[in-house]
């Protein structure tokens, strides 16, 4: 039975009595075993295989372990008192030529892994693709292949009917325009095309998958809660500079809006739409645009759009304001615009939302004196945003869930192990796990012995 939601917590934060607390996390930056069990490989074990495609030529290969230690890291979060938990499912796990032959101790790991989550009294959210796309099917193309759809609907699947019973929370995907950006415009991200064709096709072909997923997890599991997670933050010319405006609305569209507005609105914003236009058979936005049970909100700062010629689509990131707050990361920290995300994201799409990740990244969390892990600049920063979020809430933003980026400290992509999310640490060397000051924090948030200020 999954925990009961924290009433009185709620009711003095002035949540919803169902108000869900939990954390993310990502099958390839915790479960390492990359090479056991039958997996096959994804395009993120390419690139941490190509020169620069990671920081220190970091790789996935054992990350944190997960898939060994799972048990005691649901422990770890049974002790934080967490309602709800979103994972991902790593495709070429389950299926290691991404279609046709099934993997059964791949799918024998998310099973144990279910099983123990549920024992825990936490309610697992199981997200069917956080970027690790088999790496056979990038041989046929992946994304830039229209049957690629197909093939996601087919694992879509096989997950839905071996998992459906137990789960009842589907994410189709996360951070449609991270992955589509980074991996097929800007060589940010796997596969590191750089391409505009292929970027064009990727979002129409992703977003075809996505339809695709909902109509077949509708199918499977009648009661299934189906959304998706979608990175959304405000964009602004750098400087404030007219001459950055063009590349900050352009960038919007694509960062923004190029996923959720066809999924949930029926349209590609305006520009994208022409550039789209040829991809577009008769009946795909209908294919696309399905009814959906939530919206999943990705957020961490603003981001700040320079015009770029040299750039393949005339932007490019530019920088926060100097005296602007940042984290050690040096991502800009900006409480006031999470607020407005979240009412713009409830008042435009008209769905619960779920913030799906939310969290600070640091590079020095600091060993005290007892052995405890000092993080007192991710607790000020989880302060900050869930006071906004509390006043999203109050001025109408129809919130219903909070999940931290991260349970632990992991594989962060291009940059590799050197950037911590966790609210426990882990010691890549030994695998130990120790919970950081944020983690009693958080817990002491979710049990009502403080109010988050
Ligand atoms: C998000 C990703 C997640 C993690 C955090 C820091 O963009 O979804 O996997 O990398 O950023």
């Amino acid at each position: 039975m999954p925990i009961a939601p924290p009433t009185e917590t709620n009711r003095a934060l002035g949540l919803r009595d169902d108000f869900l607390w939990g954390v993310s996390t990502s099958a390839y930056q915790i479960e390492g075993a990359a090479a056991e069990d039958g997996r096959g490989r994804s395009i993120w074990d390419t690139r941490c295989r190509t020169k620069g495609g990671v920081v220190n030529g970091d790789v996935g290969d054992v990350a944190c372990d997960h898939y060994h230690r799972y048990a005691e890291d649901v422990a770890l979060m049974k002790g934080l008192g967490l309602n709800t938990y979103r994972f991902s499912v790593s495709w070429p796990r389950v299926l290691p030529r991404g279609r046709g032959r099934i993997n059964d101790k791949g799918l024998d790991f998310y099973d144990r892994l279910i099983d123990a989550v549920l024992e825990a009294g936490i309610e697992p959210w199981l997200c069917l693709y956080h970027w690790d796309l088999p790496q056979s099917l990038h041989d046929l193309g992946g994304w830039t292949n229209r049957d690629c759809a197909g093939w996601y609907a087919d694992y879509a699947a096989l997950c839905a009917r071996r998992f459906g019973d137990r789960v009842k929370h589907w994410c189709t995907f996360n951070e449609f325009s991270v992955f589509t950006l980074f991996g097929y415009a800007i060589d940010w991200a796997a596969p590191g095309v750089t391409d505009r064709q292929a970027h064009l096709r990727a979002i129409h072909h992703v977003n075809l998958a996505h339809g695709a997923g909902v109509e077949v997890l509708r199918d499977l599991v009648p009661e299934a809660r189906i959304g998706a997670v979608h990175n959304r933050q405000q964009v602004l010319p750098e400087h404030n500079d007219p001459a950055n405006q063009e590349a900050a609305e352009f960038l919007d569209e694509h960062w923004n809006r190029a996923f959720p507005d066809p999924q949930i609105l029926g349209h590609y914003p305006p520009r994208l739409a022409e550039l789209i236009e040829p991809y577009v058979k008769g009946g795909d936005m209908a294919r696309i645009c399905r009814r959906q049970d939530w919206f999943g909100l990705n957020h961490y700062g603003p981001i700040f759009a320079r015009k770029a010629p040299d750039w393949i689509w005339g932007f490019c990131w530019g920088d926060a304001p100097a005296d602007a707050d940042k984290s050690q990361l040096g991502w800009p920290v900006f409480p006031d615009a999470f607020r407005d995300e979240l009412l713009l994201v409830s008042r435009r799409y008209k769905l619960p939302v779920y913030v799906t990740e939310n969290g600070c990244g640091g590079n020095s969390d600091q060993l005290g004196p007892d052995g405890a892990i000092l993080d007192q600049h991710r607790i000020a920063y989880l302060k900050l945003y869930i006071a906004k979020l509390r006043e999203a809430v109050a001025q109408g933003a129809d919130v219903r869930g909070y999940m931290v980026w991260s349970l632990l400290d992991n594989f962060e992509w291009g940059s590799g192990y050197g950037q911590r999310f966790g609210l426990v640490h882990v010691d890549f060397d030994s695998l130990k796990r120790t919970p950081k000051q944020s983690y009693d924090w958080y817990r002491g948030l979710i049990a009502g012995e403080h109010r988050g200020d």
